[in-house]
């Protein structure tokens, strides 16, 4: 047996990885540099023997991993991990990694909808929560969160996303790192890693189709879509994973720039970063790679340390070195990141027989608290688009709830929740049943005539329409924004025999309301909810509960206004919409306002919002300007509101957009109430990477505006000085 210094655990996990590292072979080194998908003590027994591979991601599908599988299950995670550290010559164990993008097995709301929460505290939660249960199952590595902007909701990826604005994103990615890494940690070292991804530019991909072409300069890239990224580096995020988009030409598994010189020259990022599955392979595919021993060579000196799935580090990068084409020195650090993160997880040390571990959520069943996280971050999903005054609908009128989502259980839960069980998940009508005293009758929404015969008998006529949750996320992407196919005819003949109608939509994306609108009374849209979603829903359309959710993307009129976001620049010409003639940026055939701007939505009381106050219109750099406004109440009930602070500079080195969020709060007022909010504002707030790609903070006017959505902002001038 030979003396392994490198399992003296009070040493820092940097400096174990190099006592590791100098101890192994070239091949050993170069095994750790793979992950291979669901590593099989039986199968690969071989592979285990030699140390070929370093990290076994648990998924299924062919090409991604949002295809249920049946779910993970603690007792084979730890077969695995004996088995792979007794046949490893060093006693090395696997990163045991898995796609739990928001839930395990309670299943929170997609990160869209997480993110229409605008509160990271709760998302955080939710997070932390799954991925506790997670390790229950032994997960070490949760491919979570992503951060990827897009002002194009044709990629159905925008539901795995943060949403269109830099500085929620940059929010949302923090607390979803401090709920990733916080699960397990109570004695402060994280149990399970999360992924920043997918890193950069994923959301601007062409036409708004999947792993497509983009093209985007440095500056952009930094005023918007590195910005979550760094933020996530800051919040102590252990790993990274590459987007398979290029940008300007250069593949982002090939991007030395990116990679090395920003991520790890510029932000100090000391953590791994793992391609995107097949995505160094796919260097061939993108035209820029001869073969797979180019696409090895052009990854490891990318700074790419993981190959996800492709086996080209396996099969070339021992070759390449010996030739010298690859400096061994590139493989060492690549190893020496995945050891210090497999000692900083304390995988080594972890005891894995079965005896003395945990017990598997899927044995427990989730607690009460996981659940009620569930449900409280499904009610921060839902967002109130149109209420007449129908809703919320009392206890005791007879309603007839009609629509595919009537009955409906797994699409509840979104787009990828691998461990998320559909037939387990309460259906909507069951839920308003539950909480109904009145008469309730439903149909499942298969036969328009047949629900229109019945709706006519009722007070009120629900009809719960929306998108499939396999028809968002991964290689989703749609050329038309509208409701799946027949929903807005279904809608219509029950808006025929009904002067009653609420209409909720689920969806993975923003989409195309506008017939939705027009023909119902009430509208409350949610992004797809999760374990309690259907609770949630039926507590928000009985009044005991109101939607808290806020728009974190802009909803397009229809498909042809997209890309449109909250991001919108000024240009040589600014929009005046309601003006329909002269020279200026709008369509001749539609209306060129969004249908609901970022930010909007409402609960069941009413706000309104004084202009803002500016304490001292003057504030030098490195000093904090207060801006206060005046919200009150108007309504009958007690609710809460998200006021929202907003920039513009109306005179920077590169063009901006004309009004930027730089904060958010809620409030929360008994009705005829009011109270002054102020937002402390750090000069920092209002700076930018201008024209020669450096930050600066200017001197000279800003405006700083508040209001309840980016549609609805009122100003006041501020004079930053010297
Ligand atoms: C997929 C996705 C990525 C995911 C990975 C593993 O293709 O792009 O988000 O984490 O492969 O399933």
């Amino acid at each position: 047996m030979i003396f392994r210094p490198w399992l003296d655990s009070t040493l820092d996990p940097k400096a174990r990885a190099t006592l590791l590292r100098a101890e192994m072979t070239l091949e050993e080194k170069v095994g750790q540099l793979d992950m291979s998908l669901n590593v099989s003590p039986e199968r690969d027994a071989e592979v285990l023997d030699r140390g070929a591979t370093g990290t076994s991601i648990v998924a299924s599908g062919e090409w991604a991993g949002n295809i249920a599988d049946g779910g993970v299950r603690a007792a084979s995670v730890r077969a695995l991990q004996r088995e792979a550290m007794s046949r490893h010559r060093l006693g090395v164990p696997l990163l045991v990694a898995r796609d739990v993008i928001h839930g395990h097995r309670t299943v929170m709301p997609i990160p869209l909808g997480g993110a229409a929460s605008f509160d990271p505290e709760l998302h955080e939660a939710g997070l932390k929560a799954a991925c506790e249960q997670a390790i229950l199952d032994e997960i070490s590595w949760a491919f979570t969160p992503m951060m990827d902007i897009s002002d194009d909701p044709r990629w159905g990826r925008v539901a795995e996303s943060f949403g269109e604005d830099p500085h929620l994103s940059e929010v949302m990615a923090r607390a979803a790192v401090r709920g990733v890494q916080g699960a397990g940690a109570d004695d402060g070292s994280p149990k399970i890693a999360a992924c920043m991804k997918h890193f950069v530019g994923y959301g601007l991909s062409r036409g708004g189709r999947d792993y497509g072409s983009v093209e985007v300069g440095e500056n952009t890239l930094r005023n918007v879509h590195l910005r979550p990224y760094k933020a996530a580096v800051d919040a102590g995020c252990l790993t990274l994973m590459a987007a398979f988009n290029d940008i300007d030409g250069t593949p982002m598994h090939a991007n030395r720039f990116l990679l090395r010189d920003v991520l790890r020259g510029e932000w100090g990022f000391e953590g791994v970063v793992t391609a995107d599955w097949n995505g160094v392979g796919e260097l061939v595919n993108h035209g820029v790679a001869a073969d797979s021993r180019e696409a090895a060579r052009l990854g490891i000196e990318a700074g790419v340390d993981v190959d996800m799935l492709s086996g080209v580090y396996v099969k070339h990068l021992p070759e390449l070195v010996r030739s010298g084409e690859v400096p061994e020195a590139l493989v060492d650090e690549a190893c020496e990141r995945v050891l210090a993160l497999k000692f900083r997880l304390g995988l080594f040390e972890r005891e894995w027989s079965d005896g003395e571990r945990g017990v598997s959520v899927w044995e427990t069943g989730a607690s009460f608290e996981d659940v009620e996280l569930s449900r409280r971050t499904a009610l921060s999903a839902m967002t109130l688009l149109k209420n007449d005054g129908i809703l919320p609908l009392s206890p005791e009128e007879s309603v007839h709830v009609t629509g595919p989502f009537a009955t409906e259980r797994d699409s509840l839960l979104g787009t990828w929740c691998l461990d998320g069980v559909g037939e387990e998940t309460q259906s909507i009508v069951e839920a308003l049943t539950e909480l109904h005293e009145g008469t309730l009758t439903w149909d499942d929404g298969r036969f328009a005539d047949f629900a229109a015969r019945k709706v006519i008998h009722a007070n009120t006529a629900l009809v719960l329409l929306g998108e499939h949750r396999l028809s968002s996320g991964e290689a989703n992407s749609l050329a038309a924004l509208t409701l799946p196919a027949g929903q807005v005819e279904f809608l219509r003949q029950i808006r025929a025999q009904h002067e009653r109608v609420v209409t909720v939509v689920l969806s993975g994306r923003p989409l195309d309301l506008s017939s939705v609108l027009e023909l119902s009374n009430a509208v409350v849209f949610s992004f797809h909810p999760g374990s309690k979603g259907a609770l949630a829903l039926a507590q928000v359309l009985f009044g005991v509960e109101e939607p808290l959710g806020r728009l974190p993307v802009t909803l397009p009129p229809s498909t042809g206004h997209v890309p449109i976001s909250v991001r919108e620049k000024r240009t040589s010409r600014p929009l005046n919409p309601y003006v329909q003639d002269g020279w200026q940026r709008r369509y001749v055939d539609a209306p060129t306002p969004p249908a609901f701007h970022f930010g909007a939505g409402s609960g069941y009381a009413t706000f309104s919002l004084e202009p803002p106050r500016i304490e001292y219109d003057r504030v030098a750099i490195g000093e904090k300007a207060q801006v206060t406004c005046t919200v009150r109440n108007s309504g009958e009930r007690a609710g809460r509101t998200l006021v929202q602070l907003y920039l513009s500079d109306p005179a920077a080195s590169v063009t901006r957009p004309w009004r930027e969020l730089i904060d958010f709060q809620w409030v929360s007022l008994e009705p005829g109430a009011s109270t002054d909010l102020t937002f402390t504002v750090p000069t920092d707030a209002v700076g930018y990477w201008g024209r020669e790609n450096t930050w600066q903070v200017d001197t000279g006017e800003v405006h700083l505006g508040v209001g309840l959505s980016a549609g609805e902002i009122d100003w006041a001038r501020l004079e930053v000085t010297k």
